[in-house]
């Protein structure tokens, strides 16, 4: 396990209480592109108020990393998989971008491609939030 992680689960222990068995939520500062956590089929529940507004916390669905970021009262919940061949973007603070360490693909903050050979944005995972939870379901599989 790397330091990186270690530190993530401390801090997402410190700040996060109460949630559901099997819900493991990361506060995860920017750049470090660090998450992990148990894996899951179900609907990954969390208050709304264990979220920082404006920072980027991850949290595990279906086994994929998602990014939530709160906004006032809403939520984004953004797939971290590039969409070109699933690496994991980080983002970078100061570009401003999402950055794939694989080919080099970036997306900006709203997770539209910029540069590189991703040709789709990043997926927005769906999401309720009802009675001071947020709820974010796993991406609908697609018909083949
Ligand atoms: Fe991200 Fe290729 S997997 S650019």
């Amino acid at each position: 396990m790397d330091r990186c992680l270690k530190l993530e689960r401390r801090t997402a222990l410190r700040r996060i209480a109460g949630l559901a068995a099997g819900v493991f939520f990361l506060d995860v500062p920017a750049l470090t592109g660090c998450s992990s956590g148990p894996t899951g089929d179900a609907t990954v529940r969390l208050p709304l108020a264990g979220l920082p507004e404006g920072r980027r916390s991850n949290v595990v669905v279906s086994g994929l990393t998602v990014e939530l970021v709160r906004d006032g009262s809403s939520v984004r919940a953004r797939s971290l998989l590039c969409t070109h061949q699933g690496c994991t973007v980080r983002w970078d603070d100061a570009a401003q971008l999402y950055k794939c360490p694989c080919h080099k693909g970036t997306y900006d903050a709203s997770g539209n491609v910029v540069s590189g050979a991703p040709t789709r944005p990043l997926d927005a995972y769906p999401f309720v939030i009802e009675n001071g939870e947020v709820l974010v379901r796993p991406l609908p599989t697609k018909a083949s």
